[in-house]
């Protein structure tokens, strides 16, 4: 396909929320502009509203947003990207942006992420904080801590809280004190939504966390691709149990949200037109992204990191695809490059989700190398991604930041 041929895929892809397998197959093939030389911000400093806030320096402002520190074991393996959109990217995040603006105008929505336990009984290749890495250590929050972080959250304007563990049978076997949780958080601040993101469940204990008052629930599906999924997953976890949960959860009543890496081990133009059809099947309405990143004690050590630019274009694709999704700009985003996040709201995202997690557990949830704010504070995150979020001309919501499923609902005429 040519440039103009794309680009007539583009336009059909924003009027009809669809195309064919050959026209998403040529976007996500098409050449990407992105190499390993010293990082530049030329795009995004070419944006509206970037200088006026970066340039400042005052404390809580973004000027010193953390990106791995030279020298860091990170930074070591992990090359700064230059990037630069291709005319094709240009016209992708343009086409996203304007769908965005007219389901959700300019507002970008917050979500609170708790990381309440780093324990997992699963052995993920690409996971840092897989049953097989002793090299961390485990951690579980007590309630009142949670309840704390949900406090400072909610001081902040937060309002929604998304509880984010490893499958830690601790809490997944018995859920009785993960409900007793969700119950005590929505009953202190019933205008707030509940997100849990604990992993594979059975439909009695996900039906349990719903009635305690749980709304969504984040559970990635990884890949679509059934061959690749078994390559990045030990024997015993199941593409099919993943998708039977999300389906699952969508029957109970939750708000759900699915999602894939891109670019871990293997994968292909083709393996990610499934994960769109397979989005397109269940549709979700949150979607989760980002590229892989290594982490140095797992089986995918050596593999090279997920491309960025693809990721940008994935997210881009996904607003066409699905104009009501709620899709964050994700950590991995941000810790790819030092503008990921904001780049990431200008190919379509709308989410952002500042952590809100104790600093004192925070640097024992890598799930890969290098991740971002691990040395920040609640207060540090919240006030840099507020920044960051405005340097781009977007608008924070405080809200709960539901869904708009019907271009009825739309923010804007
Ligand atoms: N690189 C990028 N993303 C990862 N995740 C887990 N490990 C990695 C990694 N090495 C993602 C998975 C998971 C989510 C919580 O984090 O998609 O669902
Ligand atoms: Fe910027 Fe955490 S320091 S979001």
């Amino acid at each position: 396909m040519n440039q103009t041929q794309i680009e007539q895929s583009i336009r059909q892809l924003a009027e009809t929320q669809n195309l064919a397998d050959e026209g998403l197959l040529a976007i996500l093939s098409a050449p990407l502009s992105e190499s390993e030389a010293g990082f530049s911000a030329s795009f995004a400093e070419s944006q509206p509203g970037f200088s006026a806030s970066f340039a400042e320096s005052r404390p809580g402002s973004p000027a010193s947003f953390t990106a791995p520190q030279p020298g860091s074991s990170a930074e070591a393996r992990r090359t700064r990207i230059s990037y630069t959109p291709t005319p094709l990217d240009k016209a992708l995040f343009s086409a996203a942006d304007a769908v965005r603006q007219s389901y959700y105008g300019k507002k970008v929505f917050l979500r609170g992420l708790i990381e309440f336990s780093n324990y997992c009984k699963n052995d993920c290749y690409y996971c840092g904080i897989r049953r097989s890495n002793q090299g961390l250590k485990r951690y579980r929050l007590e309630e009142t801590d949670i309840m704390e972080c949900c406090r400072t959250g909610y001081s902040y304007g937060l309002r929604t809280f998304v509880l984010q563990s490893g499958e830690d049978a601790h809490f997944n076997q018995d859920v009785r004190q993960l409900s007793q949780l969700v119950r005590r958080i929505k009953d202190t601040w019933p205008d707030c939504a509940v997100t849990l993101s604990v992993g594979e469940l059975d439909r009695e204990r996900y039906e349990m966390l719903y009635e305690a008052g749980a709304d969504r629930y984040l559970l990635r599906h990884e890949t679509a691709a059934e061959t690749l999924y078994r390559k990045w997953h030990p024997d015993g976890m199941s593409l099919a149990y993943r998708k039977q949960c999300l389906y699952e959860l969508k029957e109970i009543g939750y708000q759900v949200g699915a999602g894939f890496m891109v670019g871990a081990p293997e994968q292909t133009a083709e393996d990610l037109l499934a994960d769109l059809r397979f989005l397109q099947e269940l549709q979700p309405d949150m979607i989760g992204i980002g590229p892989f990143l290594h982490h140095r004690d797992t089986p995918f050590r050596d593999a090279p990191d997920g491309s960025f630019a693809l990721t940008l274009r994935c997210l881009a694709l996904l607003r066409l695809l699905f104009p009501y999704a709620l899709l964050p700009a994700t950590t991995a985003l941000g810790t790819i490059h030092p503008l990921g996040r904001e780049l990431g709201l200008s190919a379509g995202a709308n989410v952002i989700m500042p952590n809100i997690s104790p600093g004192s557990v925070r640097g024992q949830y890598l799930l890969y190398d290098g991740k971002i704010c691990t040395d920040e504070d609640g207060q540090h995150c919240h006030a840099c991604l507020e920044a960051r979020v405005r340097s781009r001309g977007y608008e924070i919501a405080c809200e709960r930041g539901d869904a708009v499923r019907s271009p009825r609902e739309r923010a804007m005429p």
